[in-house]
């Protein structure tokens, strides 16, 4: 087939759904009413202080913290009508972070355990907010890196089972459930309606949840402003959270996160209209309090039989990880997750001027999870779900990159109301720019950032296999329209490539090694990416400062994020970022001893520098 002619069919594929993206939405809504009247358990006294709801709010700056979390896509790796359970674990999520203070780590919901365990809702056929947050009262909840979005329901291929809630794999063998993850919950959740209320709400404990019509032209026109529907859309189908409220050259508006991606809107966000109920957005919301299970964590123990249960299947998730049990059990996959690459000459030689000018000072300590009392880093990842993939050079050097972003957006140039980034790991594996989930090379994947740039972390959702089609457009950045496919089918004839999408790089691309090197790239820069010596003894860490010399083959890659000195024995050591999850480590980071090349830490680190428009100017003073 021609170019030409595949340009013209993947055009006529979005073109047909053009024309029926707002009629899919009304037969298949992703907001469906529930029929049970379910009022939440708000307590009597809960009350509003209406005298101290200020003209604005907005979630995104407040006193320069930014406390909305990561942006989503619900419609990937292919369409489920799952926004109803998108807001919901965006708004705990976004309020997780404002109950504590902006503070290191931001918590992830698994918007997954809604959709394959709320049964009063409909999994990827729709859903109401009011019944996720109950849902969300009577269980426990988890994060991301236990429970990885599939975009499957319990209505479509991906029933509720233990191991749905959380999960680990290992290569060559069956996934698992952990002997112990940490639980999230509902304390209170309610409706709510009206400017006055909804204002109160969001002003004094953070975003929430409402459904409204979702046009075409929302869907389809909209690129940034303020909304305003001029035809009187009312049919509520579907679910977003608003994020705050303001007031715009005397346009009042109110703010709102989709689930659309980061392609879409501003950034994934949109403005409408507010007092007006437009799009029937004042009509029909709802929001939920978490619980603080935080402070004195709780966690989940898992019980021989949640492991025993026969719902739960160990060896893969639904299509398109399906095949993958084949490759596992083939062994196709090798069980390093590092291969050993070349640096020119120029990466090994380039040293940033703001380094040279620092003449080999550098701070004592620097944590850029709390750099000043903010958390500058990006969510947290597991490599090995839904399946074991070994991306650890994709997932180190894109999770240190998207760092250095927020680094330069909310710190150097003050643009706090940017939306923390992240990066897709997957589009890196699918373009195999330096390996696959075989291993690779962290080199070329800030190479590719300086060549190509990559794509938002919702323009390809990770689902830890390889592509067929190497770096076809499809497999860069995506979007798919309902409805959602069957259990037995992928849905990716409903799906086509973006093509307008932010294109994330890196000015160039350095190879360093040594603690003084180090030292000076994280604190002026921010995050780097290091290889390290992955023993039994690092998989088994749970805490503390770790020590094992003696070991020297790298064979895993990580991310180093700060640097320290312990108070009580005067021990230097490095902070890290994993990608195995916050059931690992310390949150799922790790500090380790410096100076003695520690499981080969010091050896094989590089890093690269968010291309932007303006000059750096100098964070570390
Ligand atoms: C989108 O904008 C174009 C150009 O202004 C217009 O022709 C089209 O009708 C709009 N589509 C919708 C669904 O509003």
């Amino acid at each position: 087939m021609k170019l030409t002619t595949i340009v013209v069919i993947l055009g006529l594929i979005s073109l047909s759904y053009t024309l029926t993206f707002s009629e899919q939405l009304r037969k298949q809504p992703c907001y469906v009413k529930s029929d049970l009247d379910v009022q939440g358990n708000i307590k009597a006294d809960y009350m509003y202080d209406y005298d101290s709801v200020p003209e604005e709010k907005l979630w995104n700056d407040v006193d320069g913290t930014n406390y909305l979390t990561v942006v989503k896509n619900q419609h990937l790796p292919q369409y489920c009508g799952s926004c109803w359970a998108q807001c919901v674990a965006s708004s705990l999520s976004d309020r997780i972070k404002i109950m504590r203070k902006g503070a290191w780590p931001d918590v992830n919901i698994a918007p997954q355990v809604f959709v394959s365990c709320s049964m009063e809702d409909n999994g990827c056929h729709g859903g109401d907010m009011i019944t996720a947050f109950q849902f969300g009262n009577e269980n426990e909840l988890t994060d991301e890196t236990c429970s990885i979005y599939h975009a499957r329901g319990h209505d479509n291929g991906y029933e509720c089972a233990p191991v749905v809630k959380c999960r680990n794999c290992n290569p060559y063998d069956d996934c698992f459930i952990p002997d112990t993850y940490k639980t999230y919950k509902v304390a209170q959740f309610g409706r709510i309606s009206g400017e006055k209320d909804m204002m109160a709400e969001i002003s004094q404990n953070g975003p929430i949840t409402c459904a409204i019509d979702a046009t075409d032209e929302l869907y389809y026109n909209y690129t940034g402003g303020i909304f305003e529907d001029k035809t009187g859309a009312s049919d509520l189908n579907h679910g977003i959270s608003v994020v705050g409220y303001g007031v715009e050259d005397g346009v009042k508006y109110w703010h709102v996160r989709n689930s659309w991606g980061e392609t879409w809107g501003e950034k994934g966000f949109f403005k409408v209209v507010r007092g007006v109920n437009n799009i029937g957005i004042e009509s029909d919301c709802a929001f939920g309090i978490p619980e603080d299970t935080w402070t004195d964590q709780a966690y989940h123990t898992t019980t021989d039989e949640e492991r025993k249960d026969p719902r739960n299947d160990y060896t893969n998730g639904p299509y398109p990880t399906k095949k993958v049990e084949k490759l596992i059990k083939e062994k196709e996959y090798t069980h390093s997750c590092y291969i050993e690459g070349e640096w020119t000459e120029e990466e090994r030689n380039f040293v940033p001027e703001q380094i040279q000018e620092m003449n080999d000072e550098v701070p004592e300590a620097i944590d850029w999870r709390n750099y000043e009392g903010k958390n500058y880093l990006s969510w947290n990842k597991n490599q090995h779900i839904p399946i074991y993939c070994g991306s650890c050079w994709a997932e180190g050097s894109t999770s240190a990159l998207a760092d250095r972003f927020n680094i330069y957006n909310w710190l150097t140039l003050g643009k706090t109301s940017e939306p923390q980034l992240s990066l897709s790991a997957q589009a890196i594996v699918n373009c195999h720019a330096g390996g696959d989930c075989s291993g690779g090379f962290h080199g070329q994947v800030y190479r590719y950032a300086q060549q190509n740039g990559i794509p938002h972390g919702s323009c390809e959702q990770y689902i830890a296999h390889n592509a067929d089609d190497i770096c076809s457009a499809f497999n860069v950045c995506r979007e798919c329209v309902g409805p959602a496919p069957p259990a037995d089918e992928t849905g990716f004839d409903k799906c086509w490539p973006v093509e307008n999408y932010n294109r994330y790089k890196s000015k160039k691309v350095r190879s360093f090694s040594g603690a003084q090197a180090m030292k000076e790239e994280i604190a002026t820069f921010g995050p780097i990416s290091c290889g390290i010596d992955s023993t039994e003894a690092f998989h088994n860490y749970k805490g503390g400062i770790f020590e094992e010399k003696g070991q020297t083959s790298i064979n895993h890659i990580i991310s180093l994020v700060g640097y320290g000195v312990d108070q009580e024995t005067g021990t230097e050591y490095w902070i890290g970022r994993n990608s195995w999850g916050t059931y690992w480590g310390e949150g799922g980071f790790f500090r380790i001893k410096m100076h003695s090349d520690n499981n080969a830490i010091e050896r094989d680190c590089a890093a690269g520098y968010p291309d932007v428009e303006e000059d750096y100017s100098q964070i570390f003073e």
